[in-house]
């Protein structure tokens, strides 16, 4: 690894995979000498067309020798950004029809947390338990692991937490609440999947309290399960969504859309009420919109949900206890953390990266490239079958 990175530049925890990337294309990494990786988490669920799909490069080539960065957000019309929030308006449910873009997957969300306040008056916010939104102050206020939390105390105050999927823990959302926060599939949390009407009973308990349902599509949106965003497929349409990751297959990006009439209380007493300088940025936007049609266009949601059959198909082993998520957000949940460690280290070691999840330590995570190819899936899971009659140990083998 190079000592440099360790030494320069600052880190998360003491033991990052270190690997040094010399160049990426379509499912494979290349590191510095010529070693190639099948990828199976897409930078963690970001790059929604592989890497260096043909179709973005080209947006962002010709947009930065247009123009790059030319003033803060929402002072100029900037076509890339305009045409991002227009496409997105056509394909999402009334009434989210209004965008604000910004820079990160959290930052979208202290976006949505300022609007639910501003729209509602109120300062409760009801998450779920589990649950991750991002790690600025407000969205780790929405947290519920008090041992990641209480370094970083005093954080946003009037958080309250139900359990994801209890529809018991809707008296928690009362007329004090002005919003609730959701993932649509808890992620770190071990891609769990809402129960059928479970989404729908939160909106409903919503409207009765005037509060705002805010769903937290950062990792399940952009096409990965199937449809552009999860939510469509649980019949509820929520007030605020919120996007980041995937959306501009690689580049740095989040946004959140509402209705234009809440969206306006953030441009009106106050005015500016929320700025920044770099949301909707010409490039990015422009990686966004061919990401967003090139979706559109094909049949890459659609296949995601045929690739997921082949993964489940074939990761059948007595050591995966089962497999979680949907689409191409799929979680492999191992008979105990020790082979998820096993199977992530090892498999990087083959040229297949595997990654694993934030709060389920049996799980590895499979997010990859929507592009990714049924004879890539075969590839990568034909791997992950052989080290797992290679485990040592079990007596599998
Ligand atoms: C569901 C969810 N919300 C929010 C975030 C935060 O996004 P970002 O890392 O871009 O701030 C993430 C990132 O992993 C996420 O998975």
């Amino acid at each position: 690894m190079n000592p440099d990175f360790q030494q320069y530049q600052a880190q998360t925890g003491p033991h990052p995979l270190g690997l040094e990337i010399d160049r990426a294309s379509g499912s494979y990494l290349y590191d510095t000498r010529g070693k190639a990786y099948l990828d199976f988490i897409a930078g963690v669920s970001a790059c929604t067309l592989g890497h260096c799909h043909p179709a973005v490069v080209q947006a962002v080539q010709e947009q930065a020798a247009r123009y790059m960065h030319v003033m803060v957000y929402g002072e100029f019309a900037l076509e890339p950004a305009v045409t991002l929030c227009r496409e997105l308006a056509a394909a999402l449910p009334a009434p989210l029809e209004s965008t604000y873009l910004v820079n990160s997957g959290t930052e979208a969300m202290e976006g949505a947390l300022k609007l639910a306040r501003r729209v509602t008056g109120r300062s409760r916010i009801v998450a779920a338990r589990n649950a991750y939104h991002g790690n600025t102050l407000g969205s780790l206020s929405l947290m519920d692991y008090e041992t990641r939390k209480a370094p970083f105390r005093p954080l946003i105050p009037d958080i309250r937490h139900l359990r994801f999927n209890h529809l018991e823990d809707l008296n928690r959302i009362d007329r004090h609440t002005a919003a609730v926060v959701l993932e649509t599939i808890q992620g770190g949390a071990g891609f769990i999947l809402p129960e059928p009407g479970y989404l729908q009973a939160v909106k409903r308990r919503c409207e009765a309290t005037g509060a705002l349902l805010i769903l937290d599509e950062i990792q399940p949106g952009f096409g990965r399960t199937g449809s552009l965003f999860a939510f469509t497929q649980h019949g509820c349409v929520p007030d605020v969504v919120v996007m980041g990751k995937g959306m501009a297959s690689g580049l740095p990006v989040g946004a959140f859309t509402a209705s234009r009439e809440h969206m306006k209380t953030l441009s009106e007493s106050p005015q500016l009420g929320h700025i920044t300088t770099f949301g909707g940025n010409p490039v990015v936007a422009a990686a966004a919109l061919a990401t967003l049609r090139e979706l559109r266009a094909g049949w890459l949601m659609e296949q995601a949900l045929a690739k997921e059959q082949t993964f489940r198909a074939m990761l059948a082993h007595p050591l995966i206890s089962e497999v979680r998520g949907r689409g191409l957000m799929l979680a492999l949940i191992m008979e105990d953390a020790q082979v998820a460690n096993y199977l992530v280290t090892e498999s990087l070691k083959r040229g297949l990266l595997l990654f694993w999840l934030l709060f389920e330590p049996r799980a590895v995570r499979i997010s990859p490239p929507l592009t990714l190819s049924e004879a890539e899936i075969q590839e990568g899971c034909t791997l992950i079958l052989e080290l797992l009659e290679a485990y040592p140990g079990t007596g599998v083998n």
